[in-house]
């Protein structure tokens, strides 16, 4: 954890072992003495871990890599947080803040030992304020809870990742997640209004304040958020709400290839229409969702779109929406083949299933997945979609791309036999041009998954000597021992070759 780091790499050959490699040989930096000092510090009311079962269970995330902590600590207060910093700092043994483990770049993942520190205790919804919209939560609360519980007062927290039905909110506040829905309603970082953090050394801090305005100050809580765990540890969160929608109006429309259900994505957003969802499927993702499902609309489809409308208020409509109307003439005139839609809402989770079944679906195409979750401006949509096919094509590989087309967002899965060195190597260089490609067309790395470990010896693609400095300079002032979540984010010096 220098304060400086070297040139921009021309080689990320350790970049991609997919599962990232286990850290060899690493030995534990807890003594036993430390034990007993941690379980003072937890008087009893949080756990303790030790067993190597135990250690095996939160040694890893989605992204498959596996790394155990020396210690694992469920603390269930701020005030143990505090202290578990406290007693980290003092002896530099790193601290890796987590939730459920549902991150896909490794982000949690525990690489030099220490402390695995589990939030998941911590879960309870504090306050659910009707009149000012809000709700105070602790970082441990599933995200589907949470949204069930303000439902039940008319209220609608929109981030919506695929993983909300295991995700911890304070996971998807630290890699600030986004979803199916942040066409419409943005990501999480557009609904914390204030956190509550510990800081690397123990200090318990507050940034932001429970109103739906405040310029007072830097703004600290959009830093926090998305940081990953590598500046503070969060301890409470202050969310705003919304009214939830009363009606929503969902569209599958079935397309001869990508190309035309692009451009039916491109021809909705030109317009003023303002679609909730708008998801696209490419060939390879109809094939695996239809050998998942066995759903008959997806015969003969190669492409496809799932288009959502919502609708507020008392007199959100009882017929179908003008937007619903306008939206199908624009797929039509774009080469739609078929459609089907409902305002049912299980026969909207019916619809729905042909997107959420990808994650597992894909694996039709072969035994291991690599998976990025580049995002583009949306016009390069359909120019990368076949990059990325030439790509994958030339290296013997197979690929799946699903989209949040709304959000130029894409998914590209390559799919490969991890066992078989020669095709991990060419998907790994596979990757590299991805990345490259994806920086060429104005795009970003990540748009909602975050860099984590898998992604970070790739950060000097976007970002050059300037900017990285003053990134690990933040990262140097909020963590001057370098304990918190070390690694992630910002490459390891030995990466930049
Ligand atoms: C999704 O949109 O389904 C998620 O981001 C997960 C994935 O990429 O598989
Ligand atoms: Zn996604």
């Amino acid at each position: 954890m220098k304060p400086t780091m070297p040139g921009v790499p021309g080689n990320f050959s350790n970049a991609l072992d997919s599962p990232l490699p286990s850290v060899q040989g690493s030995c534990p930096v807890i003594k036993d003495v430390d034990i007993a000092e941690l379980e003072k510090i937890l008087q009893g009311t949080g756990s303790l871990l030790r067993s190597p079962e135990e250690l095996l269970a939160y040694s890893y995330d989605a992204s498959r890599g596996r790394t155990p902590a020396d210690v694992v600590v469920i603390p269930d207060n701020a005030g143990s947080v505090r202290d578990i910093m406290r007693f980290a700092s003092k002896r530099k043994i790193p601290v890796y803040p987590r939730g459920s483990g549902t991150g896909m770049t490794g982000g949690s993942l525990p690489e030099r030992g220490g402390i695995a520190l589990v939030m998941t205790s911590m879960n309870r919804i504090l306050d659910i304020d009707t009149t000012n919209l809000t709700v105070r939560v602790q970082p441990g609360v599933i995200l589907d809870d949470l949204k069930k519980a303000v439902g039940e007062k008319g209220l609608f927290y929109p981030p919506d990742p695929a993983s909300a039905r295991f995700a911890t909110v304070g996971g998807t506040v630290a890699v600030n997640s986004g979803g199916l829905n942040s066409v419409k309603y943005g990501v999480t970082r557009d609904y914390v209004l204030s956190l509550e953090t510990v800081s690397a050394r123990g200090h318990i801090m507050r940034f932001g304040a429970a109103t739906r305005k405040s310029v007072t100050g830097y703004d600290m809580v959009h830093l926090l958020v998305g940081s990953e765990g590598t500046l503070a540890v969060i301890t409470e969160i202050v969310l705003k709400l919304l009214p939830r929608p009363s009606r929503v109006e969902t569209l599958l429309a079935a397309f001869p290839d990508d190309m035309s259900a692009l451009r039916g994505a491109l021809d909705i957003v030109r317009e003023p229409l303002v679609p909730s969802a708008l998801e696209f499927m490419d060939e390879a993702a109809v094939q695996c969702a239809r050998s998942y499902t066995g759903n008959p609309f997806l015969e003969g489809a190669g492409g496809l779109l799932l288009v959502e409308f919502d609708h507020t208020g008392f007199h959100a409509g009882k017929t179908e929406s003008g937007q619903l109307v306008r939206c199908r003439e624009i797929l039509g005139n774009a080469g739609m083949l078929r459609i089907e839609q409902t305002h049912d809402p299980l026969e909207r989770e019916r619809l729905w299933e042909i997107r959420r079944c990808l994650s597992p679906a894909v694996y039709d195409f072969g035994p291991t997945k690599k998976n990025e979750d580049i995002c583009v401006p949306r016009s390069e949509m359909p120019f990368v979609v076949k990059e990325i096919k030439r790509i994958a094509g030339e290296r013997g590989i197979r690929v799946v791309n699903f989209a949040h087309a709304g959000d130029g967002n894409i998914h590209v899965n390559f799919m490969y036999n991890g066992e078989d060195e020669g095709e991990t190597a060419r998907t790994r260089n596979a990757v590299e041009e991805l990345f490259r490609l994806t920086i060429s067309r104005g795009g970003t790395l990540s748009g909602e998954h975050g860099i984590g470990r898998t992604k970070s010896p790739f950060l000097p693609l976007e970002y050059g000597i300037q900017e990285r400095n003053l990134m690990q300079e933040i990262k140097n002032l909020f963590d001057p021992d370098g304990i918190l979540n070390p690694d992630k984010i910002l490459p390891r010096d030995e990466e930049y070759r």
